[in-house]
């Protein structure tokens, strides 16, 4: 049982809450590990077409818990690194999209977080940076990595560089986030766009998550020829001829996903 993560199935939308607001949800080993549990346990449910993560209370996540790693040596340091690491990339590496809805602050580790997740939604209230070079020591839950893929190595750098925290508004103008909603709307905005996510072919949409994700780890070239392959796959399923047949009927398509 889960203390600090909190796992919901609304229809075909997993909804992934973190709360441990007594540290603005800081994330602790426990909870990381927890983190992961969750995730085995929605990978292994085929029903689940889209996951929403968000924060309890007025954070999303304020970064990796500071007290617990004060103790830390350096093997230590890159354990804890390596395992969180691992984690974040089984969000990131899951079959269905991943929505981060980060209300508050995704400071450090939470941003790191929300940078596993494929689309961020913000709320006007939302706060980003990596303030890890002000606390001696360098991002370690990937975001070196994943923020220059996202925004760039020049933007990444100024703000790891400067431990400078950004507002929604301008996380949204350098592309780190997808859209910026008002506090009240943006869980139901995730699940607007879950919903819609949820309901397309869902073999056409894990392919359409390899080919985005595998792709870019390619040249344009090979990229290109994943696509084609995949593309050709889709073909072998009555999603296909059931998409396609409905469009031609004027009807909504009934997918089986098969
Ligand atoms: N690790 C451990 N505890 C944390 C934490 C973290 N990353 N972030 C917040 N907390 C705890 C605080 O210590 C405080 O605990 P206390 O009530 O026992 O004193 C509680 O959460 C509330 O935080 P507080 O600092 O009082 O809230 P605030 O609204 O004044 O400030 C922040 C909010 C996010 C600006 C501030 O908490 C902060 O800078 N946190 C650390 C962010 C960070 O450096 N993250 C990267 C870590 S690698």
């Amino acid at each position: 049982m889960e203390k600090h993560v909190k796992l919901e199935i609304l229809d075909k939308i997993a909804i992934v809450a973190i709360d441990r607001q007594e540290a603005l949800n800081a994330l602790n080993t426990e909870l990381i590990m927890e983190l992961g549990a969750v995730f085995d346990e929605i990978s292994k449910n085929d029903s689940v077409g889209c996951v929403i993560i968000k924060g309890e209370g007025k954070a999303f996540v304020a970064g990796a818990d500071i007290a617990e790693m004060l103790v830390k040596n350096q093997e230590e340091g890159e354990i804890f690194g390596r395992d969180t690491s691992q984690v974040f990339l089984k969000i990131s590496n899951y079959k269905k999209p991943v929505i981060a809805a980060v209300n508050g602050y995704a400071l450090g580790g939470g941003l790191e977080l929300a940078l596993a997740c494929d689309i961020r939604y913000a709320s006007k209230k939302a706060k980003f940076g990596f303030p890890e070079l002000g606390l001696g020591i360098t991002p370690g839950f990937s975001g070196t990595q994943r923020l220059p893929r996202l925004v760039g190595s020049s933007i990444a750098k100024e703000m790891i560089f400067s431990s400078a925290i950004i507002d929604a508004d301008e996380a949204y103008r350098i592309g780190l986030v997808n859209k910026v909603f008002d506090g009240e709307n943006l869980f139901d905005e995730c699940l607007k766009l879950a919903k819609k996510i949820s309901e397309n072919g869902q073999i056409a949409l894990e392919y359409a998550k390899t080919a985005i994700d595998d792709g870019l780890k390619k040249s344009l070239e090979e990229g290109i020829a994943l696509e084609n392959k995949l593309f050709g796959m889709c073909f072998a399923t009555e999603d296909q001829k059931e998409g396609m047949q409905a469009f031609l009927d004027k009807r909504p398509a009934v997918f089986k996903n098969k």
